[in-house]
């Protein structure tokens, strides 16, 4: 048992003859905005649509409320509500009759309704006909359908995409206010830092199907790079490899994976074994940086 709401372990899909999904192992926290990023065909999709059991994996478990979405699909999807590529709807009844088919389906309270609706901001666009709303009220009624059973756990697939900036502002706004106001545990993907950076307490980052961190972003922030260049760069980097010290690259000068107080032994390290230490820098790089390099190189970068 464990205080996660979502759990996978060695999650896999293939398709044909390559992997979309592979290995995955993530852990969603109780409560937590978790953003789930990487750039298209990254396998996104294809992972929240085997966490809603709409796929069956190659290989791997899902756990959902520490119970097996093979075993009791049924009663944990009751407790999930999502939004997957294109919200669907019916463009030719207005935005309440939609969830009102929803909440008689699932048989719902009917306040249910009104309260979606209100939390979306399209209570005074309700009797609109969908096919005459905007892209950003079309958004906000997905998400609407999405949480009109008030899950325990929401999963939202680039809820943003094709949104202006306002739009992208305000949906932020709204899911924020999730987990605080209604208990909710939130999945959201994105293949933009900067729509998740400011809402997600936890993140994901996936490339080719491969998890190549998991974490908070300060964690991510705080990793710095440090450039050194000696008197025998190439001797230096057997040297610092050996202690252990993960190295960008075999180029010269050498740069360093390193924290603060690993900076300070690594120079008093290579000093000790009587190499000049010419230069000693820290290369700082924005969060927007770093995730463009996780994911273009697919390394694993801590
Ligand atoms: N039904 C499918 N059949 C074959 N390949 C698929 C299928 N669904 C997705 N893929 C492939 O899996 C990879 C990941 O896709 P997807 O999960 O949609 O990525 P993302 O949502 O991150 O953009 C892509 O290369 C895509 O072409
Ligand atoms: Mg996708």
């Amino acid at each position: 048992m464990t205080n996660n709401i979502v759990q996978t372990q060695n999650l896999t899909k293939k398709f044909s003859d390559s992997y979309s999904v592979d290995d995955l192992s993530l852990n969603i926290g109780s409560k937590e905005i978790y953003g789930f990023l990487g750039p298209n065909g990254a396998g996104k999709s294809t992972t929240m649509k085997m966490l809603l059991g709409l796929m069956q994996p190659t290989k791997g478990t899902i756990k959902i409320f520490n119970q097996d979405i093979s075993k009791n699909r049924d009663e944990i999807l009751t407790h999930v509500g999502a939004l997957i590529e294109e919200p669907s709807y019916y463009k030719n009844l207005t935005g309440l009759e939609n969830l009102q088919v929803i909440q008689k389906l699932l048989d719902l309270p009917s306040k249910n309704v009104k309260e979606a609706l209100k939390i979306v901001r399209l209570t005074e666009h309700k009797d609109k006909l969908v096919k005459n709303y905007s892209l950003g009220m079309k958004q906000r009624l997905g998400i609407a359908l999405a949480i009109v059973k008030f899950p325990k756990l929401l999963i939202l697939d680039e809820p943003t995409n094709g949104l202006d900036p306002s739009g992208i502002q305000e949906i932020r706004e709204l899911i924020k206010s999730f987990p605080k106001n209604y208990g909710m545990t939130v999945l959201i993907s994105s293949h933009l830092l900067s729509e998740i950076e400011h809402m997600a307490n936890t993140v994901g980052i996936i490339n080719r199907g491969k998890l190549l961190f998991e974490g908070k972003l300060t964690e991510l922030e705080e990793q710095n790079k440090i450039l050194i260049n000696t008197n025998n760069n190439k001797k230096c980097i057997d040297l610092l490899k050996a202690k252990g010290y993960m190295l960008e690259n075999n180029e010269k000068p050498l740069l360093l994976e390193a924290n603060q107080k690993d900076i300070s032994t690594a120079v008093r390290l290579l000093v000790n074994n009587q190499f000049e230490v010419y230069q000693v820098q820290s290369v700082q790089k924005s969060l927007e940086e770093k995730f463009i390099e996780i994911t273009n190189d697919g390394k694993e970068f801590l």
